[in-house]
């Protein structure tokens, strides 16, 4: 036990770092806990065999449908792509922008997302492929003038996107190192396919097929179907090597990327950046955000049935290493940052560790049995993991070592 003073002192410090009061930061504290065995089939059967592997595979993903993220339906039959702008000489001639509408039909609560694509302007042919969503706009993400401006949906109604937030969020997307070390880049805004508050799913693509059952899509299961979507016309793109795409999300974006690269196995690379709950933390641990904290907090994130097991993390039947071993044998990145302990960092990198039980038995490199790793010291096999200095962001670190890792798995002449 802890002197009343210092652990008083340091639950300050936690709530000063942002991380709210009456939670555990204490890795003493963490209860004992025993993890769903990943390699051990619903029927107790042993999954010992690389061709046992896709059937143990489906029942996990049928168990993170049904009792975590929600089923999405498949994508609407009248979908339709449209460039709105094109420029081959952006960014002072360092890229070729475009500007594309993907249109979902009359059903949907709202009709269309615009994807942002930068790819380098002097490629010699396709390029992999950064996909992720963004929480601002597209014209947050960079400067660029000729970015659309976004309108912003919230609970009170619509704000107009402003020219004054260009780029605002631009440390998060660094966009001129991507494309210089020879990427493209691809983005939307997450409110586009459902704004980020509880309306009973009446707006965003929730119409489409809209949740009547507790097993039913959240937002989080929303905006997965949207990167998938995003796919879809990358996948249609000459400039884009359709089969070198990588998801990539930070926090609730972050646990986004993990929930569409485990579905949809078009995406060849699975970045998660300190997502934390829900996202590649073991909720077991209960460590910082607790399952009953971020379904009473964002109760739309995610399907109804996951809040019975508010306060019960031991009745789950799956925990997070079996959502990132579902991204095996694709290469895996997680990272997490020293300060943002409510994300929990430890259990991050647990979950990843013990994913790699699966990239082991499809014959791929895991993080292997080593202790976390010190902060900025990356691990790069065919699971990666770093743990930055420092808080709850994405920053030019991350995005270096997200990089260092595509080029190893994707070498180029
Ligand atoms: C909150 C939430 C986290 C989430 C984060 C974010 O802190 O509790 O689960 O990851 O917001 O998306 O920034």
């Amino acid at each position: 036990m802890l002197p009343k003073l210092i652990a008083v002192g340091l639950a300050a410090c936690a709530v000063a770092l942002g991380q709210p009061a009456g939670f555990n930061y204490d890795e003493a504290a963490v209860p004992t806990y025993e993890l769903p065995r990943i390699l051990r089939s619903a029927d107790g059967t042993a999954v010992r065999t690389a061709a046992d592997w896709p059937a143990r595979r489906a029942e996990i993903l049928e168990l993170f449908q049904d009792q975590v993220y929600g089923a999405a339906p498949a994508a609407p039959p009248g979908m339709a792509f449209s460039v709105l702008e094109q420029d081959a000489a952006a960014l002072g001639g360092l890229a070729h922008r475009k500007q594309v509408r993907v249109e979902f039909g009359d059903a949907a609560g709202v009709s269309s997302m615009e994807i942002l694509l930068y790819t380098p302007a002097r490629a010699g042919g396709p390029v992999p492929v950064f996909l992720g969503l963004n929480f601002g706009g597209n014209h947050t993400v960079h400067q660029d003038p000729a970015i659309r401006l976004a309108d912003r949906v919230t609970a009170d109604g619509l704000e107009e996107g402003r020219d004054a937030d260009r780029g605002s969020r631009s440390s998060r997307w660094q966009v001129e190192m991507l494309l210089r070390r020879g990427y493209g880049v691809a983005t939307a805004y997450c409110a586009d396919l459902d704004p980020d508050f509880d309306d009973g799913f009446r707006n965003g693509v929730h119409p489409l097929a809209p949740p009547e059952d507790p097993g039913d899509w959240g937002t989080i299961a929303a905006w997965a179907w949207g990167l998938s979507r995003a796919l879809d016309y990358l996948q249609t793109d000459a400039r884009v090597a359709g089969a070198r795409v990588a998801v990539i999300g930070h926090s609730r974006l972050g646990k986004t990327a993990l929930w569409a690269g485990a579905r949809d196995e078009r995406f060849a690379m699975v970045i998660s950046n300190d997502s934390g709950c829900g996202g590649a933390a073991l909720s077991r641990r209960r460590f910082g955000e607790t399952v009953e904290r971020i379904n009473t907090r964002f109760p739309h994130w995610f399907a109804d049935n996951f809040s019975a097991y508010n306060g019960k993390e031991d009745e789950l039947p799956v925990d997070q290493h079996m959502l990132l071993a579902l991204v095996a044998p694709r290469p895996l990145y997680v990272a997490s940052a020293a300060e943002d302990l409510w994300a929990d960092p430890q259990g991050e990198f647990l979950a990843a560790r013990h994913a790699g039980e699966v990239y082991e038995l499809l014959g791929r490199r895991s993080l292997g049995a080593l202790q976390r790793p010190a902060v900025n010291e990356p691990v790069m096999r065919d699971v990666g993991y770093h743990i930055r200095a420092g808080k709850h962001d994405i920053t030019a670190y991350d995005w270096e070592r997200y990089i260092d890792f595509a080029d190893s798995h994707w070498p180029r002449d």
